[in-house]
This record gives C-alpha cells, structure tokens and sequence, in this order.
C-alpha cells in the first residue's frame, strides 16, 4: 500500500510531529509506502510529490513549520481541481492520503472524500477552532509564546504607567486570546465571538489605573466593536474566502488614549506565534494524532479525522456538518469577568 501525506493552510508547529510518527508506524508496523505531497493541495494539483520514509522524518520532531511546505491552495477554485488531484495520486500509485490541515484544508478533504478519493484527516491550528476535537496541536505552543509575550509587557507596561495592547491571532474564535489573557492576568481581554464596548474597555483601563497598576488589554485579531466593523489588513480574499485581519490592536490604543487621556502602546504578535519549536503537549498530540491517523488507513476508515474527546483519540467524520468554527462558549468568557477592570 502507498500513502500520501499532505499539510496545508497555515503551519503551525507539531506538522512534522505527526509527518514523523505516521511514517514511522506506518513502515515499521504495516509495511506502508509514503510520499509527501509539496505545498498543500497546490502540489497536488500540480503533480508535485516528494519521497517520504524513516530517513526523512529523522529529527524533525521538534522542529516547527512543515517539511512537505503548505499553502491556502483550495483544489475547487482551479479548474478541473477534483480531476487534476484524482490524476496525482493516481500517477503516483497513492491509494489513501493523509491530509493534515485546519477547517478549509479538511473541508476541501471532505469534497474530494466524497467524490471518491480515500481520506483521513488530522486536524491542525493554532487557532483551536476546529469543531470535532477538543484541541488541535499547535494551540499549546501559540498560547505558550502569546503569555510569555504578556508576562514581558506587564514589566514595561507598569514601568511606565501606560496600557499595554496585544494583538493575537484567533480570526473567527478567541481561543488564543482567552486563555493567554487568562494566563497573562490579562486586565481586558477581547474576543470576537463577543462583539465589545469601547466605553467599558475604557472604564476597565481607567479602574486599572486608579489601583495603581497598568491596564494589559489582550484582543483576538477578529474582535469587533459593537457598534464597529472588522478591521482589516486589506480586501483581498484567500482561495477560502477569508481576507488578512490586523489593526483592531492599533485601534483600541488610539481609542484609549483619546477617551482616557493616558498613553498607550500595541504590541502584534502575529506570526511569532506560529513559528518555531512546538511545545511538548504539542509533541504529544501530534505524536497520537499521527499513529492513530495510520491506523485508521489500516483499517479502511476512510472520510474520517483523529480528534482528541478527554484523553482519548477517537475518529469522527470529516469536519463539515455542523458550525464551520468551534467558538469560545459565551459562559466559558464569563467566567473570568472578574478579572477585568
Ligand atoms: O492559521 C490560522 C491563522 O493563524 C489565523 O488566526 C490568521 O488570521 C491567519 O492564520 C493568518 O495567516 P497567513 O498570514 O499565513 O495567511
């Protein structure tokens, strides 16, 4: 049997972490061929493969990014896409792919599963908002780096007496922000599944101040002003539809400053947060992820994704028949009000 291995969307680290362990049970425990695919869907689409075995994956565990490469290629925006992936693999004599991604990379999957290509996913983001699993690898690194980042402005912040805004990722969902805010003693932390209020940010940093420390307001790249709109970094649309976020970070700093008198300063972490060596829980997911991923190619579990429920990974069908995003639960956020201000 030959499988294939496909990373797409944006990295994040743990990818090679579950490259490496479905080649190594893969060859010593069943005697599978591998090949990785290039770049995400763009390499299948273009033909483009590379050798994949035990020699490869040698050493790679720690190391972030992806060695297969990745990109936001959606197969359906190309023409001919379901024909020219089928041709691939096919070319190739590649008889099941491994398809590592987030919610575009497997809901492309899941269009490709059902139109006859055998599949199995394994879910990846920093993000967290892959519905299905209970966390995705990559989540523990970004939070890890989003509150060590926290834990170094709250010094200059308090230094200066002024606010400190951090900006991170988390597009549809909060994740991220929410529990490195929380880790971070975050004074205000923005999310977008909750649409805020400017005036009570502004109350929140002035209470902050008047107990003689400095506000830290940490807010999700999507988080929106009530009365407002999303910030963006420009208009132009992935393969997915989504466009580049950015700003809202700036734009709180300006706000606070004009409506409370008292200077403030953003700090966007973007990218940092995705780069780099994945943290061990992240090492540890990827690890599971990707054996129990070979061994659902084993046994024929095709149009399925490994997710973590508890301690145990378990296989559901492809993301797809819910919610698209799996958000921060309104009571979840409410829970640590008493943090804020
Ligand atoms: O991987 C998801 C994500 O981290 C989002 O939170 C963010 O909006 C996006 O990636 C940015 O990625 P890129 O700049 O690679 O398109």
């Amino acid at each position: 049997m030959k499988v294939g291995v496909l990373t797409g969307g944006g990295d994040c680290p743990g990818l090679n972490a579950v490259i490496r362990s479905v080649v190594r049970k893969g060859v010593q425990e069943y005697g599978i061929e591998f090949v990785g695919v290039r770049d995400g869907w763009l390499g299948a689409l273009q033909g483009r493969m590379t050798p994949l075995d035990i020699s490869t994956v040698r050493g790679i565990l720690p190391r972030g990014g992806t060695i297969l490469g990745s990109s936001r290629t959606n197969p359906f925006q190309h023409e001919d896409g379901f024909r020219r992936v089928r041709d691939t693999l096919a070319a190739h004599r590649v008889d099941a792919l491994v398809v590592i991604g987030g919610e575009d990379t497997l809901g492309a999957a899941r269009e490709l599963s059902r139109q006859g290509i055998a599949m199995v996913g394994v879910p990846k983001t920093i993000d967290n908002d892959v519905p299905g699993t209970d966390y995705t690898f990559g989540f523990d690194t970004a939070v890890g780096i989003a509150t060590e980042a926290i834990d170094r402005l709250h010094t200059t912040a308090e230094s200066h007496m002024r606010t400190l805004v951090v900006e991170v990722m988390g597009r549809h969902s909060g994740w991220i922000a929410l529990h490195a805010g929380v880790a971070g003693g975050a004074n205000v932390i923005l999310i977008p599944e909750q649409p805020f209020d400017i005036d009570q940010v502004c109350g929140w940093v002035r209470n902050r101040f008047r107990t003689q420390y400095a506000p830290i307001v940490v807010a999700a790249e999507g988080a929106v002003p009530k009365d407002g709109h999303l910030i963006l970094k420009d208009r132009q649309l992935d393969e997915y539809g989504h466009v580049r976020l950015s700003g809202i970070g700036e734009w709180l700093a300006r706000e606070i400053e004009t409506r409370t008198g008292t200077e403030a300063r953003t700090t966007v972490l973007g990218h940092v947060q995705r780069g780099g060596t994945p943290s061990a829980f992240d090492r540890w997911l990827a690890t599971r992820f990707g054996l129990h991923a070979i061994d659902a190619v084993r046994d024929g579990h095709y149009g399925t994704m490994v997710a973590l429920r508890g301690t145990r990974i378990v296989r559901v069908p492809l993301i797809g028949t819910g919610p698209k995003t799996k958000v921060v639960d309104p009571s979840l956020y409410d829970e640590f009000g008493v943090f804020f201000g």
